[in-house]
């Protein structure tokens, strides 16, 4: 990316903008930014469930909009990369574990390390089971309908994550990160249930909280 000359480099530039060419991308030839590094935004702590497939994507911005390309390592021997993801299945037994990412722009790089945990069967938060009737009893009352109120409706798995007014409801994997928890929890008001109280119980609210840190999956 780095030009020796850059006085013909401006002179190149002017003269391509003088003669009107390049009109539509003038500001790639006249910002002389220096190139930066990709930031990787996927959470560095993940779950993976006992005997169900896996799949964990890194996501990566780049400031400059560069192609970003994805490599791993020290992956365990149950996980394969692909392109930006790594897939499989964890078995009865299998180790905690934690591998690399490094997202490269082509010059410069970001490594994370990302701590994966193997959740057994016994401990497996089920949707079905333990969550959606927390929302059924609790909330559906004003999160049902058509619209649903904060345009959050809460009666299926898929509705949940679709989110509501300010966005996405849940992120998988980060509870300290979703919406959800704080309207739940009462870190941003109103806390919900909206006439409450009474409130979620703090078992409730672990219980929701295991399940977003295992990665909020359907069942
Ligand atoms: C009595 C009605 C009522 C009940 C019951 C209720 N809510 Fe709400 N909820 C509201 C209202 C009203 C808002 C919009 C308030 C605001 O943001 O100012 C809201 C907003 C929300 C939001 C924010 C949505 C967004 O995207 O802005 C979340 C998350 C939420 N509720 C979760 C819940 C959960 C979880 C329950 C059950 C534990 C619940 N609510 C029960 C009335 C209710």
């Amino acid at each position: 990316m780095q030009r020796k000359n850059s006085k013909i480099k401006f002179i190149i530039t002017v003269s391509a903008m003088l003669m009107g060419i390049f009109g539509g991308c003038s500001d790639q030839g006249s910002a002389p930014e220096p190139n930066t590094a990709p930031v990787i935004t996927s959470p560095p702590a993940i779950a993976a469930l006992v005997d169900r497939q896996f799949s964990y994507e890194v996501e990566a911005t780049d400031a400059e909009g560069d192609i970003i390309s994805i490599q791993f390592a020290n992956l365990p021997s149950w996980l394969t990369a692909g392109s930006h993801t790594v897939t499989g299945m964890a078995m009865a037994g299998t180790a905690d574990t934690s591998f690399t990412a490094v997202a490269t722009d082509g010059s410069l790089a970001d490594t994370i390390a990302i701590s994966l945990r193997v959740v057994p069967t016994g401990e497996i938060v089920s949707y079905a089971d333990s969550i959606q009737p927390i929302f059924t009893n609790n909330c559906i009352r004003c999160h049902g309908g058509i619209e649903g109120t904060g345009g959050l409706r809460l009666e299926s798995h898929m509705q949940l994550m679709e989110g509501g007014a300010s966005g996405p409801a849940v992120i998988e994997f980060l509870p300290d990160e979703s919406h959800l928890i704080y309207r739940i929890e009462g870190t941003v008001q109103p806390r919900m249930p909206f006439d409450g109280p009474p409130y979620l119980t703090d078992e409730q609210i672990q219980m929701i909280r295991e399940w977003i840190l295992q990665g909020a999956l359907d069942d």
